[in-house]
């Protein structure tokens, strides 16, 4: 665990052990940073310790050298040109097994032959690959030299300063295989097999270089840190207004092509055309502009104009909306050919890595308050009719929503996510289902009294207390997305700091905690992923995206390529550095640690807040 394959640049670095004594001492070793979050033209104080397991391990370190990187990686597969995906017939054997069907399964459905388009998968005349990882820039400073005694755990501190450039937030993505793959079975599980893909990543991770006596040298992974970049103070703020149409969600599972989803759709069609629907139109008006700052609150109105057709609307929900613009990605794959990409190169994000996720670490022993995490996303919701088709609203913009960036592979984007539950009528029901026994429960409860239907929203959990049941109007509602475009600001800061791929620019760099900082020109690494790794990742041939027969019965899925290597798994491992630090804070004024202490075993610079000079390169 300990000691770390860092990826595609450090190979390089590696020497070849030659005294395999101290090899028993790799697992000895461990090493922690807790460090201030970076921002631009700012000094970032942190510190590292490291610890020594085990007592004749401890004298056998000659020197542990910080080093702080920022790493980029992105991979993607995507359809060759003129390629085509084998069909997927009807089966020869019409006869099912006792446990065939999924969610959404009638008894009489047809079975289909997966086996050809299944592995096709893997088939690198239909597929093509590629991953490149992006090292933006390291830093590196020697912490502890000469032998140090390491016969108890050492701190020492360091800063890390960074000129006044914008360096991109480090922002939490799903799980790879869930992220822009759609490896997805009818009912949205992840299974081994992927078809088009994105993926990025990024991170800014400490790495603590130790030297052995005997010459030996081991990277050990430290924890992760976080950017933070800053925006220029806001103008003038103007109302902002916005017209948009609902529609059917377009995500790429329409574009799957798999026969069951096909079923669904031509019923939908046939039961309920897309032309007799009605035709919603949101009008959004938001006071104080689109363009946002955390942590404050954004008002507005929408106000839904309908068409007279099919369908009525009954009920509208706001909330934000966190994506990933696979840029990098969508690039490779258009100018490889592949015409459809573009619906794959978005990725839902869930903010950025920060500490305001983490309240429980510091709630006390007697706090029994309730925390949310930023995964939690405040929306609101509320009724919308034709005799009052509008809705205010007033959310916060979440502190740990992303700024707005553009990064070397991908960028993040927020976006005000509307929508619009719609009904048809019971009869459309009937027609899409197939039987229409809710059809006669419905006409049961529209002819009952108020408190009957109050009665009986005590016994439905989707029901406020006190309130009319809805007939079962979930059967009939159809969900319609429209977005509202935002801007979302990094920290607001007088000071202007440059994009950081503006060609020339200067890199932060680490230094013990003293002396001048002299920023180093970045030069950017950019190295691609042997073919076989990325193929072993991407181009796997095993499972099925048969719903009918997606393993989830036996009950064994997989996470797709988790076990096989990869660039970017190690970016935001270990500790967050910035916890650790508001934890060392917390605890001083708690009294647990004594103030403005750099902790036990304190190596060397004692003057840890003293000024520095930033000189900057020409
Ligand atoms: C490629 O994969 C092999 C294991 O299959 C691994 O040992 C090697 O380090 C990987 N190469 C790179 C450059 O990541
Ligand atoms: C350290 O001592 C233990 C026993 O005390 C021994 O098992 C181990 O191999 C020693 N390690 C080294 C690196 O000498
Ligand atoms: C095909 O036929 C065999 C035996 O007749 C049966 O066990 C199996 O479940 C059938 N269906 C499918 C979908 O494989
Ligand atoms: C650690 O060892 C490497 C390789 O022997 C050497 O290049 C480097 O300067 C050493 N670092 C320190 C801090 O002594
Ligand atoms: C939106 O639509 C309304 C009603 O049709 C219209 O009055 C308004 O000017 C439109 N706003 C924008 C920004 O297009
Ligand atoms: C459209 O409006 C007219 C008059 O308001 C109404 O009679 C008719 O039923 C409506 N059509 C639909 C499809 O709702
Ligand atoms: C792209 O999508 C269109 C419409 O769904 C389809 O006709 C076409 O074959 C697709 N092309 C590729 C390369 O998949």
């Amino acid at each position: 665990m300990l000691l770390v394959v860092t990826g595609l640049l450090a190979a390089a670095a590696a020497s070849l052990a030659r005294n395999p004594d101290s090899k028993d001492c790799d697992d000895r070793v461990q090493a922690w940073v807790r460090a201030e979050d970076l921002r631009p033209a700012h000094i970032s104080h942190g510190e590292l310790r490291i610890k020594v397991n085990q007592e004749n391990c401890s004298h056998r370190i000659d020197s542990v050298s910080l080093r702080l990187q920022l790493d980029e990686f992105s991979e993607v597969k995507y359809l060759r040109r003129g390629a085509v995906l084998p069909e997927i017939r009807k089966a020869e054997n019409q006869t099912r097994p006792a446990d065939f069907g999924y969610w959404g399964s009638k008894p009489n459905d047809v079975v289909y032959d997966y086996s050809e388009y299944d592995k096709a998968m893997g088939d690198s005349n239909i597929w093509a690959v590629k991953a490149e990882e992006r090292r933006a820039w390291s830093t590196e400073t020697i912490l502890f030299e000469n032998n140090p005694d390491f016969s108890r755990a050492m701190v020492t501190p360091f800063i890390v300063a960074a000129p006044a450039v914008n360096y991109p937030p480090s922002v939490e993505v799903g799980l790879r295989a869930i992220s822009g793959n759609t490896a997805m079975s009818g009912h949205g599980l992840t299974l081994d097999l992927i078809r088009r893909h994105a993926y990025s990543q990024l991170g800014y991770h400490y790495i603590a270089v130790v030297n052995f006596t005997d010459g030996r040298m081991v990277d050990l992974p430290a924890g992760h840190t976080n950017f933070v970049p800053t925006s220029a103070p806001l103008q003038e703020r103007r109302p902002f207004s916005w017209n948009t149409t609902f529609t059917v969600e377009d995500g790429c599972r329409n574009h799957d092509n798999l026969p069951q989803s096909g079923e669904r759709s031509a019923t939908m069609e046939r039961c309920l055309p897309e032309e007799l629907r009605s035709v919603f139109v949101a009008e959004v008006t938001l006071d104080e502009g689109n363009v946002v700052q955390r942590g404050q609150p954004l008002k507005g109105k929408v106000t839904v104009h309908a068409t007279n057709g099919s369908t009525t609307m009954s009920e509208i929900s706001v909330s934000f909306t966190m994506t990933r613009i696979q840029h990098w990605a969508t690039e490779q794959a258009t100018t490889g050919g592949d015409d459809n990409f573009s619906c794959q190169s978005e990725s839902r994000t869930h903010g950025v890595i920060s500490i305001d996720d983490s309240h429980y670490a510091f709630r006390k022993e007697d706090d029994n308050s309730v925390w949310t995490s930023s995964f939690h996303y405040p929306s609101c919701r509320g009724p919308v009719t034709p005799a009052r088709p509008y809705f205010d609203f007033e959310l916060k913009v979440p502190e740990t929503t992303p700024p707005d960036f553009s990064s070397y592979y991908s960028s993040e984007e927020t976006v005000l996510g509307l929508e619009l539950s719609v009904l048809y009528s019971s009869d459309v029901a009937v027609c899409i289902d197939g039987i229409d026994k809710y059809a006669a429960l419905d006409d049961e409860l529209e002819k009952s009294t108020d408190s009957a239907k109050t009665e009986e929203g005590l016994w439905d959990s989707y029901t406020r207390v006190g309130q009319p049941i809805h007939t079962s109007q979930w059967r009939r509602t159809l969900r319609l997305k429209a977005t509202v475009p935002l801007v979302v600001l990094g920290d607001i800061s007088a000071r202007p700091a440059e994009h950081y791929l503006k060609p020339g620019l200067p890199s932060p760099v680490i230094l013990p905690a003293q002396g001048d900082v002299v920023f180093p020109a970045v030069h950017p690494v950019t190295i691609e992923e042997p073919l076989a790794n990325t193929s072993a990742r991407l181009m796997r041939a095993e499972g099925t995206f048969d719903p009918s027969n997606s393993g989830i019965h036996s009950g064994h899925w997989h996470m797709g390529g988790r076990d096989q290597p990869d660039p970017s798994r190690h970016y935001n491992q270990g500790n967050y550095a910035g916890l650790l630090w508001k934890k060392k804070l917390v605890a001083e004024e708690r009294g647990i640690l004594p103030a403005q202490s750099a902790g036990a075993g304190v190596a060397h610079g004692e003057n840890a807040d003293g000024q520095h000079r930033f000189v900057m390169i020409p």
